[in-house]
């Protein structure tokens, strides 16, 4: 039997020279793939209390949005800067490779609420600590981080410090 990490594809110089891409696709494409990564992750999630899951444009909407379907829980979009047509927050970070502006509605997160952040990998860590800061921002506890994949060597969990992270698969 096939484990999840036997369906990522690495590819070397995309988008540029230097990266090594983990291609989440050949996990979606297949039944499987995607099953084993959607039940991986509720999974991680068995013992959490919590109310509400976020996740980023656009990978984190792939894995979010089933896991919060499964759990019965909402789901809060974070995405890029200016999509979201109401009132809303935003932070700048930056990435592996380049910097971007996210941006969360202002009433996404009710004061309280308990959090799980889904994405599909944490490279260096900045999408997360700044989406931690909008739902810091807003009143909201994040309770658990949840990843497929983790680039190890880009030590992303040093920006997510005193937080519950998990990933399904790490390279170093
Ligand atoms: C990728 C990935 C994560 C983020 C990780 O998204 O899906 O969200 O980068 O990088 P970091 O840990 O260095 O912040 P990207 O912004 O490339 O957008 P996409 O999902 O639309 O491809
Ligand atoms: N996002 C940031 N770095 C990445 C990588 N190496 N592969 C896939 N997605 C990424």
């Amino acid at each position: 039997m096939k484990k999840l990490e036997d369906y990522v594809t690495s590819i070397p110089d995309f988008p540029e020279p230097g990266i090594i891409f983990r291609d989440v696709t050949t996990i979606l494409q297949d039944a499987d793939g995607l099953a084993l990564a959607v039940d991986g992750v509720r999974e991680m999630l068995k013992d959490v209390d919590y109310d509400v899951v976020v996740g980023p444009e656009s990978r984190g909407f792939i894995f979010g949005v089933p896991v919060a379907y499964a759990e019965h829980k909402g789901f809060v979009p974070v995405r890029k800067q200016g999509k979201l047509p109401r009132e809303v927050i935003s932070a700048d970070y930056e990435l592996e490779y380049g910097k971007a502006t996210i941006e969360m509605h202002r009433d996404s997160i009710k004061p309280g609420q308990k959090v799980v952040i889904i994405d599909d990998l944490i490279a260096t860590g900045g999408t997360i600590e700044a989406i931690i800061g909008l739902i810091k921002e807003m009143g909201g506890e994040v309770v658990k981080i949840c990843f497929i994949m983790e680039l190890k060597g880009l030590n992303g969990r040093e920006k997510l410090e005193g937080y519950d992270v998990e990933s399904l698969i790490a390279y170093e």
